[in-house]
């Protein structure tokens, strides 16, 4: 595993020192932790084999799988990806923002093939957080950034989820304070003009289908296309019970809206039942009621119903695969 002497340096996201001091890491190859929107970024020059190489390894990540590539904007990703009017439309109206699409990968390019892992499509989007944008255009290259955690782990929400998970394999951190949205991206995958929704996310279906003009398409069952969908991911130590509509002893709770536990072990994710904030308090959530059933020795994590519109659809995502039984862990699966 690649460690560094020195535990992580962290650094405030909006100083010119410390988007300089990312630049010069990410120049030379190194790996850094940078906030975006959505949840914190491994991210390392997507241009460069080993640095991509050195993002699996910090993570663990038992394969291959393929990474999204960070762009400042649509002019960059046609550099990359060959992108269908559909995949212009979605970036014109989603970009920079929680959407990335996935579109063939022009011969050449100049990414790593290590980041599509062997596939002739690149997923690719434009992040809006600042951050980002700035480190971007100071590297003047795409940056490759699956979510800052070690693999099978929680995507990271703050800068301090991010030192918890990944330590001394990161030599720097930025950090740009909780994210805005909480949950990852929505992956849209465009094939001339069908539009598959391969990973629920930050820009709800209901958003996405509007710009489209008609339904997306659901990824075929059982079919694995982004590898990242594997059953358990996104996955708590402790267990998950959905749809609760109490808490029982023993229990830590995560309620929303009117259904809310009663003890210190509970939490809520929207007392108000709004789900743009159950969404970016989702994985701070999980990883304090995490922390919440180990300290109190408590049986597990119960959790109240979300409904399934808008960013529900993605939170419902998360929470099933966070439920989900962890099988002896053998799934190469990850992100
Ligand atoms: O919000 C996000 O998307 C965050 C931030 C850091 O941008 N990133 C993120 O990356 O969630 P990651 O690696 O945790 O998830 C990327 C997902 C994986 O499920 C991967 O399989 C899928 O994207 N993916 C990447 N390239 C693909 C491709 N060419 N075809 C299908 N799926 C792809
Ligand atoms: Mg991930």
């Amino acid at each position: 595993m690649p460690r560094n002497a020195e535990p992580p340096r962290i650094m405030d996201a909006a100083s010119p020192a410390a988007i300089d001091r990312a630049r010069e890491l990410i120049l030379a190859g190194e790996p850094v932790a940078i906030p975006t929107e959505t949840v914190y970024g491994l991210a390392a020059d997507a241009t460069n084999d080993r640095a991509v190489a050195r993002i699996y390894k910090a993570k663990g990540r038992p394969t291959f799988n393929p990474l999204i590539v960070h762009v400042s904007g649509a002019g960059m990703a046609r550099r990359f990806a060959d992108l269908p009017p559909l995949a212009e439309k979605l970036a014109a109206t989603f970009w920079p923002g929680p959407l990335t699409i996935v579109a063939p990968r022009k011969k050449d390019c100049g990414i790593s093939l290590l980041v599509s892992a062997g596939l002739d499509t690149i997923a690719i989007r434009a992040p809006r957080s600042k951050a980002a944008q700035a480190l971007i255009l100071a590297c003047g290259r795409p940056l490759a950034a699956p979510s800052a955690n070690r693999s099978g782990s929680m995507s990271p929400t703050t800068a301090e989820h991010v030192r918890e998970s990944l330590g001394d394999r990161v030599a720097l951190i930025l950090d740009g304070g909780a994210s805005e949205i909480g949950v990852e991206s929505a992956i849209v995958k465009i094939d001339g003009d069908r539009a598959v929704l391969l990973r629920p996310g930050g820009v709800a279906r209901e958003e996405i289908e509007r710009v489209a003009g008609g339904p997306l398409e659901s990824s075929p069952a059982g079919e694995v296309e982004a590898p990242g969908m594997m059953q358990s991911h996104y996955a708590p130590n402790a267990r998950l019970r959905l749809n609760a509509t109490e808490q029982r002893p023993g229990e830590a709770f995560l309620g929303f809206g009117k259904i809310a536990g009663r003890n210190d072990a509970a939490l809520n994710l929207s007392a108000g039942g709004d789900l743009v904030e159950a969404a970016a308090n989702l994985f701070a959530h999980l990883h304090a009621a995490d922390r919440i059933v180990s300290s109190l020795r408590l049986k597990g994590i119960a959790v109240a119903p979300v409904p399934d519109e808008g960013l529900g659809e993605a939170i419902n995502d998360r929470l099933k695969r966070a439920a989900a039984p962890k099988s002896g862990d053998n799934v190469a699966d990850d992100s």
